[in-house]
């Protein structure tokens, strides 16, 4: 059993409610005004048998014990859990706290591991070292605040000093410091490098840079991915940032270590890297809530990169747009600063610091920046050139929501292209239709209209929400099929939450992040099952279904609620206005019903 599940059995919602709000317990269902809205007429309906609540006035919405508590105490679903936990008196456990306290061995190695190679640094070893430092600029005292070292070359090694300071071999091995070499001996990772300690956000070490220092490559050797260390997830500096980049509501990315270092000691202090990789939207999505404005310092040579357009265009998808209606995106403004070309931050700022700030002063919106981009890699004089420069730019633009602002971005683009806008969108809409019916006939052996649902119908009601879930987590794409559903169509609390809390995200990760034990274990679930292989049009069907079924399994809940109070209230003999207002609801409810199979026809 959950511990939600746990939680709800240990429950009455009879007495929950009942702790604050005046409930009438003649009937089997009691009755009240409506907690959540104001009204003379009783409308609020408790049922004990399935321990849900339902108001058929103004609110018309309903749920279970959790569900009332978030809506009582205007609280999130973790919040609620643990007040409802609280008054079972069930203690949560808190698999995060696990997960902290198993990582801590591998910190504690990474600690160790910092420490010795600063006293290598410091030592008659690292005069080498020390004077490559110098000629970078970093003497000694810059040197310590950023966390660098020396891996040594000679006999010493951090893995002999990791066994003299009692850390397993598990350990050091799990944090990446030693690896196994052919012999199946242990050997130090980082040898003859210069090391640079990377904390996460929280300022815990969770791996090095080492670069190296004779020109042997690679020039940086990272730890690798490990329990705590994923490349692609961090943003080296940010535990000496963040506050920076609350205060001011900017953050600025560049490449490298040596980037983010010249600039703190330089006094900008709200200066990250995405370590070499071009930015991640997940890099993103942990500065997004904290920043207005993200601005990317690229090096000039990247300017015309696949790699770097493609992670662009991903990083706009999923931020560039402002607002969507259930505010699913960020407002997040992304803009691009270009350096003079050959220097990358860490020198232009050593050269001037002004001169840097002048050009994060002058950096170009995202798209006018990527507008520039393909107009250089296409050559927007010819046939071609003008297909491949809309074909890229006019997605890019159709998701901007201002229509000022886009009309101004069509015009811009059609000058560039030296077309009419309506030239423009009729090309853009020519080259849709062609990249579908590519498309199609691409995927026609694997297309397949049935298989989604026949999967959902075998599993019962559960898996019908959990299916919806699992298809808008795997295809974000697809999200704004799901966006305006009401959340009341969950009719299992956790999937409810889920959802709710899936709207409210920005990535999946950001997701996890937000969920209790017991949610990320039914997450697991969910999107641990297969998806069948179909294409857009169809999983557009598959979803459609999904949200078609739900509501209507919801109004058949309704249908019987409403049939439920109607027998109480005729066995009580009551008259009165509460049984007009359910009434009412049943023939709403039946019309909904109507509706529903109307259009399904
Ligand atoms: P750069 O090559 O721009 O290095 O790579 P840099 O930071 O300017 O280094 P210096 O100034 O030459 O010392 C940018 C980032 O890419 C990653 C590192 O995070 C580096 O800071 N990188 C680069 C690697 O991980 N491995 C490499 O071999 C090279
Ligand atoms: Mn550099």
């Amino acid at each position: 059993m959950s511990q939600v599940d746990e939680v709800k059995r240990a429950l009455d919602i009879v007495q929950v409610v009942g702790e604050t709000v005046d409930l009438d317990t003649r009937s089997r269902t009691p009755k009240a005004n409506c907690p959540f809205h104001a009204e003379r007429t009783p409308s609020f309906v408790l049922f004990p048998d399935s321990q849900s609540w339902r108001c058929f006035g103004a609110c018309s919405t309903g749920g279970d014990v959790i569900s009332f508590i978030m809506k009582r105490d205007d609280i999130d679903f973790r919040e609620a859990l643990q007040r409802a936990a609280k008054s079972a008196g069930i203690e949560l456990d808190n698999r995060e706290s696990e997960r902290r306290a198993a990582a801590s061995p591998l910190i504690d190695a990474n600690e160790i591991a910092l420490g010795y190679f600063w006293t290598q640094l410091r030592s008659a070893a690292g005069n080498d070292a020390q004077e490559y430092l110098a000629g970078r600029g970093i003497d000694m005292d810059a040197a310590r605040r950023r966390d660098m070292g020396l891996a040594p070359s000679g006999m010493d090694t951090l893995t002999g000093h990791l066994k003299t300071s009692n850390i397993s071999g598990k350990a050091a091995a799990g944090a990446g410091l030693v690896v196994q070499s052919a012999d199946g001996g242990w050997r130090d990772m980082f040898k003859g490098r210069l090391t640079i300690a990377i904390r996460d956000a929280e300022g815990r070490v969770v791996g090095f840079g080492g670069r190296s220092l004779d020109g042997s490559e690679p020039k940086y050797l990272n730890t690798s991915r490990t329990e705590l260390f994923d490349k692609s997830r961090i943003l080296y500096g940010l535990n000496w940032a963040e506050k920076n980049i609350r205060s001011t509501r900017i953050v600025v990315v560049v490449e490298g270590y040596m980037d983010v270092i010249a600039a703190h000691e330089h006094g900008f202090e709200n200066v990250v890297a995405s370590m070499g990789t071009a930015i991640t939207a997940e890099q993103v999505a942990q500065v997004a809530n904290m920043a207005d404005t993200v601005i990317l310092s690229l090096d000039s040579d990247s300017a015309g990169q696949e790699a770097t357009l493609n992670s662009l265009e991903t990083v706009w998808g999923a931020f560039g747009t402002s607002s969507g209606g259930a505010g699913r995106r960020s407002t997040l403004e992304i803009k691009i600063a270009n350096l003079e070309s050959g220097k990358d931050p860490d020198e232009a700022i050593r050269n001037s610091p002004n001169e840097w700030q002048e050009a994060l002063n002058n950096a170009l919106p995202l798209l006018r920046w990527l507008m520039d981009a393909y107009t250089k890699r296409f050559d927007p004089k010819t046939v071609a050139g003008k297909s491949s420069i809309t074909e890229k730019l006019f997605p890019l633009i159709a998701a901007v929501e201002n229509p000022y602002e886009q009309d101004r971005y069509l015009s811009e683009l059609a000058e560039r292209l030296e077309i009419t806008v309506e030239q423009l969108r009729s090309n853009a809409s020519q080259i849709r239709t062609t990249r579908m019916r590519r498309q199609n006939q691409r995927r026609i052996p694997v297309a397949r209209s049935d298989g989604g649902m026949e999967l959902v119908q075998s599993g019962g009601t559960a898996s019908l929400e959990e299916h919806l879930i699992n298809l808008v987590v795997a295809y974000p794409d697809l999200s704004e099929f799901a966006d305006d559903l009401p959340e009341e169509l969950f009719h299992d609390v956790q999937n409810q939450a889920l959802f709710t809390l899936w709207r409210t995200s920005d990535t999946i990760d950001k997701l996890r992040t937000s969920l209790t034990p017991d949610l990320e274990e039914r997450l697991d679930q969910i999107t641990g099952r297969e998806l069948p292989p179909a294409d857009q049009p169809n999983r557009v069907a598959d979803i459609s279904e999904c949200v078609r079924r739900l509501h209507e399994r919801h109004l058949r809940l309704l249908k019987s609620q409403d049939e439920r109070v109607l027998e109480e209230m005729a066995s009580l003999d009551e008259v009165d206005q509460t049984r007009e207002l359910v009434d009412e609801n049943v023939l709403k409810t039946n019309d909904r019903l109507k509706n529903l199979f109307a259009r399904q026809r």
